[in-house]
């Protein structure tokens, strides 16, 4: 099997669980190619590393727009969902937005799209384990799923994530 010449990512996550401080650490620093496209208030960015095409958007309190990604969903080869592992609280709702994603019927058509899962913020002492994250979040065997310890702010993980994720992508 060949692997794709160009894949797209699709990121997403709950305000601050670390997307943009994550995504900035993946931007090629010279050749930035970075643009927001504003639909009616529901904000994507969209940005290329390498061979990588990345969409990025965020998923909280745009319920609303839920139809517009419906277009994202179609098109994307994988998704990495950013997780905050230090808000246990807000992990519920991380959950339950991970689980409508899942429900839609373009991902439920698309059995073998890969997921990775970063559990951001592990610097910090309140962060919960990887295996605990995933546990949180209710991940099943469902789907090809990986989970990442991270800390965007030093880009420590990150690598990891990528390269299961690359090699998930044929
Ligand atoms: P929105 O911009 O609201 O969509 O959030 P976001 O998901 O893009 O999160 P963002 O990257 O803005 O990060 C939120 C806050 O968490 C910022 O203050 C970051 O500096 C901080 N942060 C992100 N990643 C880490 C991390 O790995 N460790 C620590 N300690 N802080 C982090």
């Amino acid at each position: 099997q060949l692997k794709k010449k160009e894949a797209r990512i699709l990121c997403v996550g709950l305000d601050n669980s670390g997307k943009s401080t994550i995504i900035n650490q993946l931007k090629p620093v010279r050749s930035r190619n970075v643009e927001v496209v504003p639909t009616v208030g529901f904000c994507v960015e969209q940005f290329n590393a390498g061979a990588l095409s990345f969409t990025v958007f965020d998923m909280s309190g745009q319920g609303r727009y839920r139809s517009l990604w419906e277009h994202y969903y179609n098109s994307c080869d994988a998704i990495i969902f950013v997780v905050d592992s230090t808000d246990r609280i807000r992990m519920t709702v991380a959950k339950e937005e991970l689980n409508q994603l899942l429900r839609h019927k373009q991902i439920v058509q698309k059995r073998s799209l890969p997921f990775l899962f970063f559990s951001n913020k592990s610097d910090l002492r309140q962060s919960v384990s990887a295996v605990k994250c995933a546990q949180l979040m209710g991940l099943d065997a469902g789907r090809p799923w990986h989970i990442c310890p991270c800390n965007a702010l030093t880009g420590e993980g990150l690598n990891e994530g990528l390269g299961w994720l690359s090699d998930q992508i044929i």
